[in-house]
């Protein structure tokens, strides 16, 4: 690496500070806001989750797994619900799901919203009342739809003029009346990655609101009146901090909401504003709280509809990420410490990092290799005295963008057979995990009342080659 590199490479960790400024107490120190709620360091110093000694749960379970906070989960359920106890707060199962979840979320009051046959399969087997589940889906299979349908879910979103006319003649086959929601792209530019924003106008998602092929679908499913049209739905996008965009695409869909009124007489009873709520990987992530956005969302809804002399449909949100991602972190072992010199800095001094591999990656985690995702991570196993070193910790997969944290103070006696916890991996995570290079899948460990629990259990190779039919 050139001087400049280097001084890049420093530049790059600039908004983190350098290691020269960190202290082994920083390093040892958990942030909260980064941590499900009931991790500590014990008196020891290694973790604590609702009371469990996290080299216990290594013991027990083996690594890597990812270790979800039953009280931390809970707790931003009731956030979510209390902040919105007018509206409908849809947990969208695709963050992660399983039927545990489902049952904890269904107890803490919230609809669920699912968007495959086998989310919608899960959800069922694990009781969630069919009229709490919204079924969304940019390409519903007619098998799909009939099964939703079959299932008696609470609405279905409507994404294509393809599925309203599957659904339209399902329903007619059926003679039943299935609630639906319009699909909006409003043409929001979010600031997010570009994977993940969904509201700009060139990409998969919805009817265009500018094209006008949001209110012909409108128009359409209240003449025929097969299906019965309940609101406009509008997601922007994923992991979003600035409410500007909300407050755009509520703008915009309430527009909508008003043109339909005047064209056919009709106010649409309700609104769903989507998801994406940001929330905390690191220390330079300041998310709201559900409290803030609830407020904020409010008073949008209200102005908007003001304006447009419209009477406030029932609001529905859907969060993902934010209820289930601080909940969980993924502990793994320290398998190889191998520092890497990157040559001489700006100053002359040798600049490198240290490559700490572990015994999972891009498979349990794929959100660095495909978002360049930023996490956390801390020696979870014991305390140090050491100096803070930089450090990236890798996976065992034959890749190298096989990246977990790319940039991460590690103290400088970090060495095999450390347990290390990376925070912030509930959602995105288990639920877009791979088998890449064969590697199995994790278990999903539920821990409270002062017991842990496996929820979805770790694969073998077993399970690899019983897919594998010769
Ligand atoms: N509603 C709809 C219609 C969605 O498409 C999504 C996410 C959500 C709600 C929930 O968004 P959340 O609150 O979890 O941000 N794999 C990406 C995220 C993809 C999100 C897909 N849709 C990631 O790892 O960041």
């Amino acid at each position: 690496m050139r001087a400049h590199e280097a001084g890049a490479l420093h530049g790059e960790l600039g908004l983190r500070g350098p290691a020269w400024l960190r202290t082994p107490e920083d390093v040892n120190a958990l942030v909260p806001q980064l941590w499900p709620r009931t991790v500590v360091r014990g008196p020891d110093g290694a973790l604590t989750v609702g009371g469990l000694d996290v080299r216990d749960l290594a013991r027990e379970f083996g690594t890597p797994g990812y270790v979800l906070d039953e009280a931390d989960l809970r707790a931003r359920c009731r956030e979510f619900r209390a902040a919105f106890p007018d509206e409908d707060v849809y947990y969208a199962g695709k963050a992660f799901l399983c039927r545990a979840v489902v049952r904890i979320i269904a107890e803490e009051g919230l609809f669920l919203d699912v968007c495959t046959a086998g989310e919608l399969a899960v959800a069922l087997a694990a009781d969630m009342p069919a009229e709490r589940i919204g079924f969304h889906g940019n390409n519903k299979s007619p098998a799909e739809l009939a099964r939703a349908l079959d299932a008696g879910v609470g609405r279905i979103i409507v994404d294509s003029d393809a599925e309203i006319d599957r659904l339209t003649a399902l329903a007619r086959e059926r003679g039943v009346r299935p609630r639906v929601m319009v699909r909006v792209t409003v043409g929001v530019e979010a600031h997010t990655h570009e994977f993940i924003a969904t509201a700009h106008e060139d990409q998969k998602f919805g009817f265009s609101l500018a094209g006008g092929a949001a209110a012909q679908a409108a128009f359409r499913i209240l003449d025929e009146g097969v299906l019965e049209l309940r609101g406009l739905h509008s997601h922007i996008g994923s992991q979003i901090f600035d409410a500007d965009g909300f407050e755009v695409s509520a703008r915009r869909v309430l527009a909508l909401q008003a043109q339909i009124r005047d064209a056919r007489g009709v106010e649409l009873p309700e609104l769903d504003l989507g998801g994406g709520f940001g929330i905390a990987y690191t220390t330079q992530d300041d998310p709201a709280t559900p409290a803030d956005l609830a407020k904020r969302l409010r008073r949008i809804v209200d102005g908007e509809c003001a304006a447009e002399r419209l009477a406030t449909p029932r609001l529905s949100i859907e969060p993902g990420r934010a209820i289930v991602g601080p909940a969980v972190f993924t502990l793994y072992e320290v398998g190889t410490v191998k520092p890497v010199s990157l040559g001489a800095g700006v100053d002359g001094a040798d600049v490198g990092r240290t490559y700490v591999s572990v015994d999972g990656g891009m498979s349990d985690n794929i959100r660095t290799a495909l978002y360049d995702a930023s996490y956390s991570a801390t020696v979870a196993s014991r305390p140090s005295s050491a100096a803070p070193m930089l450090a990236r910790v890798v996976g065992k997969h034959c890749e190298a963008g096989d990246i977990v944290v790319k940039d991460e103070f590690l103290p400088a006696d970090v060495q095999p057979g450390d347990l290390l916890a990376v925070p912030g991996t509930g959602a995105y995570c288990r639920s877009m995990a791979s088998n890449y290079n064969h590697v199995p899948r994790p278990p999903v460990i539920l821990v409270g009342g002062g017991a842990a629990r496996v929820i979805v259990r770790r694969e073998t190779e077993d399970d690899l080659l019983a897919l594998d039919v010769g």
